[in-house]
């Protein structure tokens, strides 16, 4: 199927690890060229090998999506040296590293880094993307642009796992919503992604979080922990893979996905259903 995504660019924030990554590559795969942004420096390698393996076009840029001149330094560089950017996907994201139920194992202090990185970094990106976006998708309409951003379940139920986590979400989906209306008449479209169990770094940091709660006794491994969640809340009972994140976003950016905008997409093997 030709999703006709080829010499478009697509830039990839959190792009180093996990989910990020494997959106990175389902671009590359399609021919897109990618720029990569990413707080760890290892996202220069991880460019390399992208671009490499699809013979594409890959840049690697170092920032922290928590602040907004470190952002528009790599979109700057980005657009210098690929051109105006068609598809942004915001993927970068953290949770508090503590366990929050209830929400006063927290102090409010916790909060702060989890909506600086998760909420604020999504507001430095739409507004450094999207001036390139509308010109983008008013170089060519039957293109068009698109923005994606990597959200959870957690922001949609309460999750008893990390109440800052879980409001950032809940922010990122409404703040999706607003920027599609917003975006709509230049050509523009803006959707969410919603993961519910992957094994990510990130993933396994709740796992770290829930134990340190834990007598001794009642302590258990990640695989055993994730087999009785995923057994617990997930209809279909299995891991969601990275490389699914990666078809869902090619999809929605290439204009077999026309009409579909404002979503808030569940990859989560059933994991919340709303009637
Ligand atoms: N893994 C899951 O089960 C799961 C579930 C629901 C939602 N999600 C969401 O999916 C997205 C990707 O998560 P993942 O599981 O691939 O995690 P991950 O930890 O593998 O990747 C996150 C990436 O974000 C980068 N990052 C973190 N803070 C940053 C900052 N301040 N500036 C720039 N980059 C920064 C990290 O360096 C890392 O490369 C996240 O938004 C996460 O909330 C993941």
């Amino acid at each position: 199927m030709n999703l006709s995504l080829q010499d478009q660019v697509a830039v990839i924030i959190g792009a180093a690890s996990g989910i990020g990554r494997a959106i990175a590559e389902a671009f590359a795969a399609e021919g897109a060229s990618v720029g990569l942004i990413d707080r760890s420096p290892e996202v220069e390698a991880v460019a390399r090998e992208i671009s490499e393996k699809h013979a594409v076009a890959c840049r690697g840029e170092i920032a922290d999506v928590a602040s907004e001149n470190s952002v528009n330094q790599a979109a700057t560089s980005l657009q210098a040296t690929q051109g105006n950017t068609s598809h942004v996907v915001f993927t970068a994201g953290i949770g508090s590293g503590k366990f929050g139920f209830p929400f006063t194992r927290l102090d409010p202090e916790d909060w702060r880094r989890v909506l600086d990185v998760n909420v604020m970094g999504a507001v430095h990106v739409a507004h450094a993307f999207a001036p390139q976006l509308i010109a983008s998708a008013e170089n060519a309409p039957e293109l068009g642009a698109t923005m994606l951003f990597l959200v959870s379940v957690a922001g949609q139920i309460g999750s008893q796992t990390d109440p800052p986590y879980s409001a950032a979400k809940a922010a990122q989906i409404n703040f999706a919503q607003c920027l599609a209306r917003d975006l709509a008449p230049h050509g523009v479209r803006v959707n969410s992604l919603s993961p519910g169990m992957v094994r990510t770094p990130l993933n396994e940091s709740v796992w770290a979080a829930s134990q340190a709660t834990l007598p001794e006794s009642e302590r258990c491994d990640y695989p055993t922990w994730a087999e009785e969640k995923i057994r617990r809340v997930s209809p279909l009972g299995r891991w969601q893979e990275p490389a699914e994140f990666g078809s869902a976003a090619v999809f929605l950016a290439s204009p077999l996905a026309r009409n579909i905008t404002g979503q808030t997409l569940n990859i989560d093997g059933g994991q919340v259903m709303h009637s």
